[in-house]
């Protein structure tokens, strides 16, 4: 580690913070990301998360064909060009132009017709009420953002009535574990009910990257209170014979311990839920 690696920590960091220092860290992280996960998403597919599950074999968006569908979290819109494919009308859009950046290149770079992006915040999405069918993100904003509430709040707003929402986000039970693939991460070291974000952090005191922590009961409160109702909740295992691990997500925790929560929820009307506790 150099002096001037961050160090991570837990500690409490507000919904400004947060949103301030991940957009520049996925703005800085953009073209390593591309670089290290890239040929493992391939740049038209649409991948849940590092267990490899596509939407292709899982089917949790439904009919595509006709439809209109909003990515936040989108990335580089690999997902987005997927769904694009099955015959629907996408946007995507993400918080960093560096992403956004990459999904342009991408595009460019194969000859394919550019998709529609947008830059903003899922907290706060610049769009109109009931404007689409499905809204997804394959590990987009949840996990990095103090206010996941209000994603699905903005998410069930732009849904039309009959509308779904699909995020993928680490399973709640990896904040249990310490963030390794090997045999360290299977060892319990942390209250899974504690909220406390994790936090990178530089010797300044400036925080470089911050994750929250919802358990799974938060994440289905969240989406009734929302307005939603959850229709499953996925839990991919990790598939015999995929030996790539990614950062923390490993053939041997995957066997043990789910890494992915996949949420799938359905806009049955207007009226938002009262959550039982
Ligand atoms: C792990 S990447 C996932 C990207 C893409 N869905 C994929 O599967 O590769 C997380 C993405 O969430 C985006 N993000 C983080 N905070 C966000 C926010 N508040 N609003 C919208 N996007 C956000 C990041 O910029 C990044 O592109």
């Amino acid at each position: 580690m150099s002096p001037v690696d961050p160090i991570a920590m837990r500690r409490s960091a507000s919904a400004d913070e947060t949103t301030r220092v991940n957009r520049a860290w996925w703005d800085h992280e953009a073209e390593g990301y591309y670089r290290e996960h890239g040929a493992f998403l391939g740049d038209d597919t649409l991948v849940w998360g590092p267990e490899g599950c596509s939407e292709d074999l899982l089917g949790l968006l439904g009919p595509l064909a006709g439809r209109d569908v909003l990515e936040i979290g989108g990335g580089a819109a690999q997902g987005g060009r997927w769904v694009r494919a099955q015959g629907a009308r996408v946007v995507s859009s993400d918080l960093s132009s560096g992403m956004l950046r990459t999904g342009r290149a991408i595009d460019r770079d194969r000859g394919w017709a550019p998709m529609a992006l947008v830059q903003c915040d899922g907290q706060v999405l610049p769009l109109a009420d009931a404007s689409f069918d499905i809204v997804f993100t394959a590990y987009g904003v949840l996990p990095f953002v103090a206010d996941s509430a209000a994603v699905l709040r903005e998410s069930a707003r732009v849904l039309r009535p009959g509308g779904r929402l699909v995020f993928s986000c680490t399973h709640p039970i990896r904040w249990v574990f310490p963030d390794e693939p090997g045999a360290d991460g299977l060892i319990a070291r942390f209250s899974y009910f504690d909220r406390t974000p994790y936090v990178e952090q530089r010797a300044d005191g400036q925080a470089s990257y911050a994750e929250h922590h919802r358990t799974i009961g938060d994440r289905v409160r969240e989406v009734v209170a929302a307005g939603l109702r959850v229709i499953d909740l996925v839990e991919p295992q990790w598939p015999d014979g995929h030996e790539q691990p990614w950062g923390g997500w490993s053939p041997l925790r995957g066997r043990i311990i789910p890494g992915t929560l996949v949420v799938v929820a359905d806009k049955t009307d207007d009226r938002p839920t009262q959550p039982l506790i």
